[in-house]
């Protein structure tokens, strides 16, 4: 696994946008794993903005969520598509119908995971995976005693994440919902390079056990332990718990240019 940290959130957005942009230039159908929250923001930013300026395009590039919400429409405004696609994709060039998300429709029902893993097998898997960090640990909604070896299912969410994520429902916590369809921590531990982002003291608790601590479904972040290519960007705030701290600045410092992103 490779720590990398930086002074500010905007220096980890730009180094998220240096791997992406890495990515884009080096494939030819390049395919990202999206993730949602506040974390990426200033990588999505900086993308649009490198886009605007012709330095990238997203032509060829395609792109599936990490999860989304049951029971909320998917061109609702707090629906995960709608962020996605308010935040980054509808200020690139990127094919609306090249974003997929992971929708339960009634008719769906359990079959939902399986089409979803099916149509990110079809698309040649997941070149790079972006994803953020719960306070309790999870990555997508994958809580705390999720499988290590789970795919794509439906999961109630812990009254913790609700809690997090009632900023985006007008504060309210009764109307985050309950349940969710999300990518297993199997699902994304599939995808070639996992790129984790955490900015601000609130996640610098879990950032630390997940990074050092013992690899466990109680943490599911942990399971990035697991992954042969695995990247942590965090911020001083994030990073200040970590105790290999000035190791990982460190190893950063003196990566030779040759291993790339
Ligand atoms: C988002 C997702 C979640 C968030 C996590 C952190 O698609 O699956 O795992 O990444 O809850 O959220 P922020 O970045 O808002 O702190």
């Amino acid at each position: 696994m490779e720590v990398v940290i930086f002074d500010s959130p905007s220096e980890v957005g730009c180094h998220v946008a240096n791997t992406i942009e890495a990515l884009l230039t080096s494939n030819d159908a390049p395919v990202l794993g999206l993730a949602t929250g506040s974390s990426p923001l200033p990588a999505y930013q900086e993308l649009i903005t490198r886009y605007r300026s012709g330095s990238i395009t997203f032509e060829h590039a395609r792109a599936f969520l990490l999860d989304e919400y049951i029971g909320i429409e998917e061109d609702s405004p707090q629906s995960y598509r709608h962020f996605i696609e308010s935040e980054l994709t509808r200020h690139i060039n990127m094919r609306p119908e090249a974003l997929a998300g992971p929708l339960l429709s009634p008719a769906s029902g359990t079959r939902a995971g399986y089409d979803y893993e099916r149509r990110i097998s079809e698309a040649g898997g997941i070149d790079l995976q972006l994803l953020g960090i719960g306070t309790d640990g999870h990555i997508g909604f994958n809580e705390p005693s999720s499988s290590l070896a789970s795919r794509t299912r439906v999961k109630t969410l812990m009254a913790a994440t609700r809690r997090d994520n009632a900023r985006f429902f007008a504060g309210d916590e009764d109307a985050v919902p309950r349940h969710v369809i999300t990518q297993g921590i199997g699902t994304i531990l599939d995808a070639r390079h996992l790129v984790l982002i955490a900015t601000g003291s609130a996640k610098a608790n879990i950032v630390a056990l997940a990074v050092e601590g013992p690899v466990t479904s109680m943490v599911p972040a942990s399971a990035l332990q697991l992954h042969p290519h695995a990247t942590v960007v965090l911020d001083e705030q994030a990073a200040k718990h970590l105790t290999l701290h000035d190791y990982y600045r460190e190893m950063f410092e003196l990566k030779p240019e040759r291993m790339g992103l």
